[in-house]
């Protein structure tokens, strides 16, 4: 038996490309004493792996030629000598892009055991109750804690991340307006998950349509994407009114040598907005409080999302191309194994 790879061909320039990647077949991991063998099912694709891969996220090594890509995935332990995991646990974790891995189940593969009483469906683990979704918890329960009636506005509305926060933020009683890059994106946000608005940032007035959307200005603006839009949101917002600077998706496929210019400050001293960054790594140890508040909403489908999904690990490039361009509508996944091997 082999193990399908995706490795790092070449470092990416600009906006990265498939060619980049190179899919190769090895042997098949072995697992040894105190290890276990997973079988990946479900690989998230995440902006965080563009930087990641250059060496410019935090705890990730630049990759050489042959390294297997970063990524997180829910995975089915297959073969176990360790103590704490066995054959037919759910688990997330860091197993990279390919079929199998073999963990030691320690910190640097940040293993995770899927409770199977939870009943959400599996991949949402690296989304809504994932990664993603612990991000749009964290920004708007423990920064920005929008209050009743309050507007809040989020970007890359459609996606994981921003479409999770706006949920909230409407649970909480927000008024949630979305931006995202494509009509049907905007009908995905309203429709599907139930902002109260959206608006499409291509269309040449979308700052009028903002302001439409938003006639009490804005209360709080969860980023996704830094750059002109975060400006151009920024002169909506109220005085003292809350940014919460989650991503920077403008940016990422920018080279060091080719970096944004950066913001005139002016406008949030004018606003005396308040600039909260935001790591995910920071609530990992708040992973069940997270769990307990938003699984409910999952299961009970009172919090929706939506999935991008490529089949089978090959296409892990190429999908990873089309999430870097924006491209995505939804969460970026790929399926690399059934759920019942
Ligand atoms: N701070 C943290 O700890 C943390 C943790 C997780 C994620 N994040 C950040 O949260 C953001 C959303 O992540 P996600 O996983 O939910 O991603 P996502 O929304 O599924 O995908 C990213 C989206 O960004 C938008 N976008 C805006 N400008 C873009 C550009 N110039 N090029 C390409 N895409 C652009 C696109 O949507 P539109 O077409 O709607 O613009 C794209 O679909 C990212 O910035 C990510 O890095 C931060």
């Amino acid at each position: 038996m082999t193990n399908i790879q995706v490795q790092l061909a070449r470092q990416p320039e600009g906006n990265p490309k498939a060619s980049d990647f190179q899919v190769m077949k090895t042997p098949m991991p072995k697992v040894g004493a105190g290890q276990f063998l997973a079988r990946n099912i479900y690989l998230s694709l995440d902006p965080y792996m563009r930087g990641a891969i250059a060496g410019r996220h935090m705890g990730h090594q630049r990759l050489n030629q042959g390294d297997v890509i970063y990524g997180r995935c829910v995975a089915e332990v297959m073969e176990s000598q360790h103590a704490e995991y066995n054959a037919g646990d759910i688990v997330v974790l860091e197993s990279g892009w390919q079929q199998f891995y073999v963990s030691d189940g320690g910190h640097a593969d940040e293993v995770r055991k899927v409770d199977p009483g939870l009943g959400a469906p599996l991949s949402a683990h690296i989304g809504a109750l994932g990664m993603p979704g612990l991000t749009a918890w964290a920004g708007v329960e423990k920064l920005a804690n929008p209050g009743l009636g309050s507007t809040f506005v989020v970007t890359a509305a459609a996606g994981p991340v921003g479409g999770t926060a706006g949920q909230i933020a409407k649970a909480k009683g927000a008024r949630a307006v979305g931006i995202a890059g494509s009509d049907e994106k905007c009908r995905i946000v309203v429709e599907e998950y139930g902002f109260d608005a959206c608006v499409n940032y291509k269309n040449k007035n979308w700052t009028d349509d903002l302001k439409a959307a938003c006639p009490n200005g804005i209360d709080t603006y969860f980023d996704n994407v830094g750059g002109p839009v975060l400006d151009a949101v920024t002169q909506q917002l109220n005085l003292y009114g809350k940014i919460v600077l989650c991503g920077l998706m403008s940016q990422y496929n920018r080279g060091a040598d080719n970096a944004f210019n950066g913001h005139n400050m002016g406008p949030f001293v004018g606003k005396r907005a308040q600039l909260m960054g935001l790591v995910v790594y920071d609530y990992y140890n708040r992973m069940n409080e997270f769990m307990k508040a938003v699984a409910p909403l999952v299961n009970a489908k009172r919090l929706k999302f939506h999935e991008d999904r490529a089949n089978g690990i090959e296409r892990a490039p190429e999908h990873f191309v089309k999430l870097m361009n924006g491209q995505n509508t939804g969460k970026a996944l790929v399926v690399i194994g059934p759920e019942k091997a």
